[in-house]
This record gives C-alpha cells, structure tokens and sequence, in this order.
C-alpha cells in the first residue's frame, strides 16, 4: 500500500534528524508540517538519552511552542551564531537545489537562521521536485506593512519577475486565506507577505533574488539559492538524498 504524505514526511524529518545530528551540536528547526516530524524526532532521541548537550534555534513561533513542548532547550542567535547543522523543508527544489520557502510564513527566520548554519539539510516529498521555481508554487515576498501597495508594485515590476502576479497575502501567514476579505496576514517579525505567481519558470533565481532583496520596503524573499546542503527526498520507491 502507497505510503501517505505524513508517513512520507515523517520518513525524512527522521532520517535527517538520525543521519545529521550528533551529541553537542547546535541545531536549526525549520518550520511546516515536514519539519516538524525532525522536531519531534529530536525531543525523542533527547528523551531517551541518545542525544545530549544539544541547544536549538527554531524558525518560528509555533516551532518555538512545539520544541518547548517536547523538552528541547533553545538557544537564539544573539549568543550562537554558528549552527552546526539546521534542518528544513521546502515548498519547491529545482535541479540545483535552490528553493522557493515560506509557503508557511516564516521565511525571514528560516532564512537567517539556515545561513548561519555549517550544512542546511532540506527535507521533502517527492511532490517538491521541480524543473524550474514559480509555476509550481507562488514565491512569497515579507514586505513592510507601511505602503505595501508601492512595494508590492516594486517587486511585480522587477524584471528577473517578469509576468508575475503578486497577492498580498490575507488570513494567517502560516496558511494564507480561507475566506474572502479576511484582514492581510501578519508574520512572526509584524510584516505582510506578497505572494508572486508565475506562469513561467523564474529563468535565473539568483538574479531575481539579487533584485528582490535590492528592493527598499522588501524585507527578506522565499528564493533560498546556493544554501542547501543535501535534499533528503521521500519518494514512492523509497527515500534518497541529493546530491
Ligand atoms: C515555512 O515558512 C516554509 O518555508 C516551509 O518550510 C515550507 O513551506 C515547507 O512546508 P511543508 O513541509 O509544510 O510543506
């Protein structure tokens, strides 16, 4: 019988956990539903002794709650700055292994984070893979709430985005809107979010994200180029890793 998307998920978030965490280590915790299986499977080998002396960054409030719950002592980046390893989802993985994140709203921190970290272990189904970032999933854009509608044009009119559509996006950050006329979404940091949607592949995402980050009111973008480590990836014939 085929494998659900939580077996799936739960498959990588453990095996990333079990292959890349070691006793002492300072660890990342990504946010999403992925992430939070290697979030539950280091409060587990932490619990039954099998790991100790670790400290964690979380990329999130809600990942902040569930490390807490689970026992796992947290550190922040004003007193380690230096990760040995984080941990992380994604929304799309293109053949280079550059990302498109934040489809769950944390972004900013994912992306401060997961740079301070010596390997960036990206964890995913099969149903992340991609030939090219933008078609497959809307890249979003934390932008400042003062005169988001002037940013939200900025960053429509950038020309590594051409024939983009951007939406603010409305609801809760982590889950967008589930019904029309909901107030816009508000991230950890007090920022709304642009959503980009593409019909076409973004034909150089390092370029793009050059332009989106040199674009006043844009705080930080969902395009993660040249970060990742390795893509530990669950697919219907088992899981692999890239490269
Ligand atoms: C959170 O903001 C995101 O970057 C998530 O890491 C990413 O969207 C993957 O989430 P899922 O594992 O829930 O698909």
């Amino acid at each position: 019988m085929a494998l659900s998307q939580d077996e799936l998920k739960k498959m990588v978030g453990y095996k990333a956990v079990d292959d890349y965490v070691t006793s002492g280590m300072v660890v990342g915790l990504g946010t999403g539903s992925t992430a939070y299986f290697a979030v539950e499977r280091l409060g587990q080998l932490l619990k039954d002794g099998t790991l100790k002396d670790i400290v964690a960054i979380p990329t999130s409030i809600r990942t902040k709650e569930q490390a807490e719950s689970l026992g796992i002592p947290l550190v922040t980046l004003d007193t380690h700055s230096k990760l040995d390893v984080a941990i992380d989802g994604a929304d799309e993985v293109d053949p280079a292994l550059n990302l498109v994140k934040g489809g769950g709203g944390a972004l900013l921190r994912e992306k401060m984070v997961e740079v301070c970290a010596d390997k960036f272990i990206v964890i995913v189904d099969e149903s992340k893979l991609c030939d090219g970032l933008g078609p497959g999933f809307p890249l979003p854009v934390e932008i400042t709430q003062f005169c988001w509608e002037h940013t939200m044009r900025k960053v429509a009119a950038l020309p590594s985005l051409a024939g983009c559509e951007a939406k603010l996006r409305l609801g809760s950050a982590a889950t967008g809107s589930k019904v029309d006329g909901e107030d816009p979404a508000v991230t950890d940091n007090g920022n709304y979010i642009v959503d980009l949607f593409f019909k076409e592949p973004i034909k150089d995402p390092p370029k793009a994200a050059e332009e989106l980050k040199n674009t006043v009111g844009v705080v930080d973008h969902g395009l993660f180029c040249g970060m990742t480590t390795s893509v530990i990836i669950a697919g219907k014939d088992g899981v692999y890793t890239k490269p």
